[in-house]
């Protein structure tokens, strides 16, 4: 547990002698309810209904999710696992397309398989699988507090006023969030914030999860819709905005929530810096810009019938991308676990993270 959080802060994932224990954040903030899932279908199902969500939280679930499938092909054929392993790995990292996190660590931890298998049989290299997912998930918990303290730096001193939108926290992460994180570090030195979260259509990651772990964290948390953003900047000084990243191309254009590249553009017409943070392992330098990064498309009903409450009539189309990419012009900074990165991002990034080996 990061000490930027409040004592008893739940955890949003945990490995247990029975499976994955995930916080259930579909139920958030009406009901703390946690379900256990041993086996990859579980895991797949619960990643793409959101029980477990934010691109760090779901690189940690993919680690783990892959001694899960490790264990299911090895049960079914101790001597012919491989390429029900190799389908299962390869049906989970595909789970949610546009955070990299997920594959990151479904390939992070098939490599270690491999050199695993190279010196120990089969049976013999569940072990050293679980060690690398849980050092994935320890990793993350250190880049978290470390983004926390390099991005609080950013934001001035006494009074501070912050926008963010989806929900970048603990929640989102195996530590204490990478947007929220900088908030928690913040707050931790004094820093008296106040804190206007977006509510986050359709899912509402803002209202739901932002608000409630900032409350939960003495934080002053004020839930906008979405379409609020635009008055509030006018009519309040709003110091700075804050999000996360799902994916971050070799120049620096970014993966987010939807509804994040429209809070930039209005950042940048209001005069408020606009911050974006997220650890290493958002990065995805093989593409040179956020152009051919996959945007995941959501069910009509999320928008169509939410809580099972018909809004949209049934002859009208729905479209429901997840994700936006904001370009990188629009980005003030890049806060990461290495510091904090400038523009031009094309030389601050790869001299960040180009030695990245994994
Ligand atoms: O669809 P979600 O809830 O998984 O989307 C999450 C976000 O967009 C977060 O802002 C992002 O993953 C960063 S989390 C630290």
């Amino acid at each position: 547990m990061s000490n930027l959080l409040p004592p008893g802060f739940p955890a949003t994932l945990e490995w247990t002698s029975d499976g994955l224990r995930l916080l259930d954040q579909t139920l958030l903030p009406a009901e703390e309810t946690y379900i256990t899932v041993s086996g990859t279908a579980a895991l797949i199902d619960a990643i793409q209904r959101l029980v477990v969500r934010g691109a760090p939280a779901l690189g940690c679930a993919g680690g783990y999710g892959v001694v899960l499938a490790f264990r299911e092909a090895f049960a079914r054929s101790p001597k012919k696992w491989q390429p029900e392993f190799k389908r299962l790995s390869e049906k989970l990292a595909d789970a949610r397309p546009t955070a990299v996190n997920l594959r990151w660590a479904v390939e992070r931890c098939c490599r270690k398989l491999t050199a695993a298998l190279a010196k120990k049989p089969g049976s013999a290299v569940e072990k050293a699988l679980l060690a690398e997912a849980v050092a994935i998930h320890e990793e993350d918990r250190e880049m978290c507090d470390r983004i926390g303290q390099f991005g609080a730096a950013l934001l001035p001193a006494g009074r501070v006023t912050v926008m963010t939108h989806c929900n970048a926290g603990a929640l989102a992460t195996g530590g204490s969030g990478t947007a929220l994180a900088v908030l928690y570090a913040a707050h931790a030195t004094g820093t008296r914030l106040s804190v206007f979260c977006d509510e986050t259509r359709p899912l509402l990651q803002g209202a739901r999860l932002t608000s409630w772990e900032l409350t939960r964290a003495g934080i002053a948390a004020t839930v906008i819709c979405d379409s609020m953003a635009a008055m509030v900047m006018r009519t309040r000084r709003v110091d700075a905005c804050i999000v996360g990243a799902d994916r971050i191309a070799a120049n620096g254009d970014t993966a987010n929530k939807i509804g994040t590249c429209g809070l930039a553009i209005l950042a940048r017409h209001h005069g408020v810096p606009f911050y974006v943070a997220a650890p290493s392992s958002t990065f995805d330098l093989t593409l040179p810009n956020g152009t051919d990064i996959p945007i995941e498309e959501r069910n009509r009903n999320e928008i169509a019938k939410p809580g099972d409450r018909l809004m949209v009539p049934d002859l009208a189309k729905v479209y429901n991308p997840a994700f936006d990419v904001t370009s990188a012009d629009l980005i003030t900074a890049i806060v990461t676990e290495r510091g904090i990165l400038r523009p031009p991002y094309p030389e601050s990034i790869v001299r960040e993270l180009a030695n990245e080996a994994d």
